[in-house]
């Protein structure tokens, strides 16, 4: 309705005074749910067509409406700004209704509320985010193939505790990262799947009053399912937050991404490095070319962590049905969603101009990472694992003690260790083969890793993993 002053609100009729200033400003929300306005209108043109498939409209004021929203959606499109009273999106797409349609616009907020309307937009612009954010994890996993593709015949250390463990393949060492991403993809198809419920047509709380046909509303609006139950429909985010923990797994997995790099293109790594369009210097010291775009991944992961956290708390202590602090619900998922729209692409740059150092990989490999290929020589000659683990354990000190590496050590000290080391007990010690002895489907070996290349493929060819499709 508009009032005296000549401005627009959805309510106000049984208040004698206006509302504060002071209620305006902490109220107001069209900043932030602005970017609902195609899914708030899309919602709306399927609720004028429901309401006149029910009776509660004549076909042609359903018509007049929704041709009405194609005109707002136009004027929006064309850079139509909110004025100072538009309290949120739904205000100023009924404000513009008004102006394109006449008084037929006051009938489009029959038998429906902002609680479900809000609920219905909000899961609308979740799908459609998700299918965004598939294709955005993708283009990072590309990344990581195609470096990964460079790798497989260069050989690094695998690190835990961050102490030197055993070699592997360098394309072995980047799709580490390549899973958690694939992972990730299907997170985020479960939480476009768990948002496809429709929630319109439950009103405030107690459902719609008018014999709505909610299977038309699902069908038009591409929602895989209709909510049982209005009260859990209108006050329901589970969807934002099961959105917002993908998000936060992809976060997290960027960051550990940016951690690795970050450790290896140190000097003392130096097993990579930054090029030249993701890297920046510093104003003091001339000789600096620093990963920015890595520490700003890592930092942006706890940012998006926040984002989950500040939106769980905000459920956790609701009564049933809708209550205004769910308002808050789209700063944090926008937050979340936008800042992995920054880091994702960038992020995949970074990677696509990574040079990577092959010599400076394969010194980094030392003779002792290969002390359980030793012990292994030991098991299949006959020595039980504990037995060769000691024997073995032996060599690596007296090594150690002399600052040699094992391969140096004279061939009476492996026959002291254990009466089963042989002449060949130092090929054991080389990298290569070490690398060859883990063929096992998921190892290091060449093979085992062209096998996993090819399943990295083929996860990138299939189609986008995120259905219930609103679109
Ligand atoms: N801007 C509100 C939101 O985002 C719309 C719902 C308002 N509902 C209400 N009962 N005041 O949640």
């Amino acid at each position: 309705m508009s009032n005296d002053s000549g401005t627009h609100k959805l309510w106000g009729g049984r208040f004698a005074g206006g509302p504060s200033p002071l209620l305006d400003a902490i109220n107001r929300s069209i900043s932030t749910d602005f970017r609902l306005w195609p899914h708030d209108v899309r919602l709306s043109r399927a609720w004028a067509l429901a309401l006149g498939k029910a009776g509660v409209l004549t076909m042609d004021e359903a018509e007049a409406l929704r041709s009405g929203l194609d005109r707002v959606a136009l004027r929006i499109a064309d850079g139509a700004q909110p004025i100072a009273t538009d309290e949120d999106i739904h205000t100023m797409i009924d404000r513009l209704l008004h102006e394109e349609a006449g008084t037929v616009a006051s009938k489009l907020h029959t038998g429906r509320s902002r609680n479900d309307q809000v609920a219905t937009a909000s899961r609308l612009w979740t799908i459609d985010a998700c299918h965004k954010l598939d294709t955005a994890i993708r283009d990072l996993q590309q990344a990581l193939l195609t470096q990964a593709e460079t790798l497989t015949e260069a050989i690094l250390p695998a690190y835990t505790h961050l102490q030197r463990a055993q070699p592997v393949s360098g394309a072995h060492w980047l799709l580490a990262h390549f899973w958690p991403l694939d992972r990730d993809r299907t997170r985020v198809a479960n939480a476009a799947r768990g948002t496809a419920t429709l929630p319109l047509g439950s009103g405030a709380i107690a459902g719609s009053a008018f014999p709505v046909p909610r299977d038309l509303l699902r069908d038009e609006l591409g929602f895989l399912a209709i909510s049982p139950n209005s009260i859990d429909a209108t006050g329901d985010r589970d969807f934002v937050a099961e959105t917002m923990f993908a998000c936060t797994m992809v976060a997290v997995h960027c960051s550990r991404i940016a951690e690795d790099l970050i450790i290896y293109g140190s000097s003392e790594f130096g097993f990579v490095k930054f090029g030249d369009g993701f890297s920046t210097g510093s104003s003091m010291m001339p000789q600096k070319r620093n990963p920015d775009v890595f520490e700003l991944a890592r930092g942006g992961g706890a940012r998006v962590l926040g984002d989950l956290v500040s939106l769980l708390g905000t459920i956790k202590g609701l009564p049933s049905g809708y209550s205004k602090d769910l308002q808050d619900d789209k700063r944090a998922l926008f937050n979340a969603i936008d800042l992995l729209h920054l880091v994702l692409p960038a992020m995949a740059g970074a990677i696509s101009e990574l040079r990577f150092d092959r010599t400076r990989m394969r010194a980094a490999v030392s003779s002792a990472m290969m002390a359980t290929d030793l012990a292994d020589y030991l098991v299949k000659k006959g020595a039980t694992f504990r037995e060769a683990h000691g024997a073995v354990g032996t060599l690596v000190r007296q090594a150690e003690d002399a600052g040699i590496e094992m391969t140096a050590l004279p061939a009476e000290a492996f026959a002291t260790a254990h009466a089963l080391f042989g002449s060949d007990a130092r090929d054991a010690l080389g990298a290569e083969a070490s690398l060859a002895a883990r063929n096992i489907a998921g190892g290091t070996g060449p093979v085992a890793v062209a096998a996993q290349i090819e399943l990295a493929r083929a996860s990138l060819t299939t189609a986008p993993r995120a259905i219930g499709s609103a679109t």
